[in-house]
């Protein structure tokens, strides 16, 4: 663990006694070694370029609009640098202008040293250079809009909510992703600034290129721009996945379908694929053939957990059937809500604060806990109907 975090304050407090308490506060913590306090705007550029400061605490008071505004200037100058946020004020809107001015982490005043050491958490696991998670989950979908993106931003949400602290949501359907449109978020950084650029990136950078949402979900969104698509390197998207289960208690991967090199990093160091299809025949088929084509490509079938989207009671084809099709277990069954959870995305709304009794929400709640427990037992599928349709519906095919 990094014990030696170099801090530098910014306050436009002058006051001896407020600068006093306010450093008492943060020393508290172990890690933090304060090089210096600054109370200008042009003062902390300078020291920002002379001295090597890794953490920036910003006290956003009394007036903080005009820190807001230094911050950004900060984040576009040193783009590494980590950021804490401090203010009296905790109103939803002021925590929000401070995350969208590039800040990641925000404590309100007076500071409690759990806040703090829930802050620094990346910097310190950062420098310890362990993986915090094994909670690196694949949602891959067997065809095309059977709800991989609604099931991670909301898989995400409430694997947040259980860790009580971001939950990484990473875009790999990298041409035409969805991820930020579901949470109506125009990023002004996305995984292209870590991709498209021949600098080394660390912790730092890679959260400062995350938008991180009140409903603590830390986005790395797609390009913008589909041309920087074809630079993408699949070795620095393993680094970004390195990166980001280092500092996070789970890390989601909207997955795209494709076996190119990017995919087949992501899905080679998932601990968990969700391998999502809903009850038609096509979606099952190409399930199958992801499925066969996963193991044969060397992954334990034992991290692959099928998850049936868009039930419904009168489907003539079960849970059951897809088990029986694909020889394993049905990891959950999501139930069919269109009005829901097209209003949800339509509202760029998640279903917690949208529909926090739907059925959809309970049911990718549940997964959440399961993925959250490590249990990934799939016999617990209650029986609905007997298998069989299925078998006949595609014939030879069906046989495994
Ligand atoms: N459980 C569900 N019930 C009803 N509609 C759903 C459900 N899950 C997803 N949808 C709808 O299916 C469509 C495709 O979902 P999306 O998450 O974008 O799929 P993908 O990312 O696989 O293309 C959207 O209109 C979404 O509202
Ligand atoms: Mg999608």
């Amino acid at each position: 663990m990094n014990e030696d975090i170099k801090t530098c304050i910014y306050s436009e407090n002058t006051n001896a006694d407020y600068g006093s308490a306010l450093r008492t506060s943060l020393v508290r913590h172990p890690a933090i070694h304060i090089l210096t306090e600054v109370h200008d705007h042009q003062g902390l550029i300078d020291c920002l370029g002379r001295l090597p400061v890794t953490l920036l605490v910003l006290d956003l008071d009394p007036k903080p609009a005009s820190v807001l505004a230094i911050m950004e200037d900060v984040c576009a100058r040193f783009p590494s640098l980590a950021i804490i946020a401090l203010s009296d004020n905790a109103e939803p809107d002021l925590i929000l202008s401070a995350m969208r001015a590039g800040c990641r982490q925000f404590i309100t005043k007076p500071v409690d040293l759990d806040d703090l050491t829930r802050a620094l958490k990346p910097l310190t696991r950062a420098a310890s250079g362990q993986a915090k998670t094994e909670r690196l989950i694949c949602v891959l979908g067997s065809s095309g809009g059977c709800g991989v993106t609604t099931i991670c931003a909301n898989l995400a949400i409430e694997l947040a909510q259980l860790a009580a602290e971001p939950c990484a949501l990473v875009d790999l359907q990298l041409e035409f992703g969805s991820v930020a449109t579901y949470f109506d978020l125009h990023p002004t950084h996305t995984i292209a600034d870590l991709t498209n650029t021949p600098n080394e990136i660390d912790a730092q950078i890679t959260e400062q290129a995350m938008t991180v949402l009140p409903s603590k979900v830390a986005v790395l969104a797609r390009p913008q721009r589909i041309e920087q698509v074809a630079h993408v390197d699949p070795e620095r998207i393993a680094q970004i996945l390195k990166i980001l289960t280092r500092g996070h208690d789970a890390v989601v991967v909207d997955t795209p379908r494709r076996f190119d090199r990017i995919g087949i990093t992501a899905l080679e160091m998932a601990n968990s694929v969700l391998l999502v299809l809903q009850l038609s025949v096509p979606s099952i088929r190409n399930a199958q053939r992801l499925y066969k084509g996963l193991v044969q490509y060397g992954m334990p079938p034992e991290k692959i957990h099928p998850v049936v989207n868009r039930f419904t009671r009168n489907s003539p084809i079960s849970p059951q059937d897809v088990a029986q099709h694909l020889n394993t277990g049905v990891f959950a069954v999501i139930p069919n809500d269109y009005q829901t959870v097209q209003a949800a995305l339509d509202f760029g709304r998640p279903l917690l604060s949208d529909s926090p009794d739907s059925p959809v929400r309970k049911a990718i709640a549940k997964i959440a806990g399961r993925i959250y427990r490590g249990d990934f037992d799939s016999t617990k599928l209650k029986s609905e109907r007997k298998a069989g349709l299925l078998s006949r519906w595609l014939g030879s095919g069906a046989k495994r």
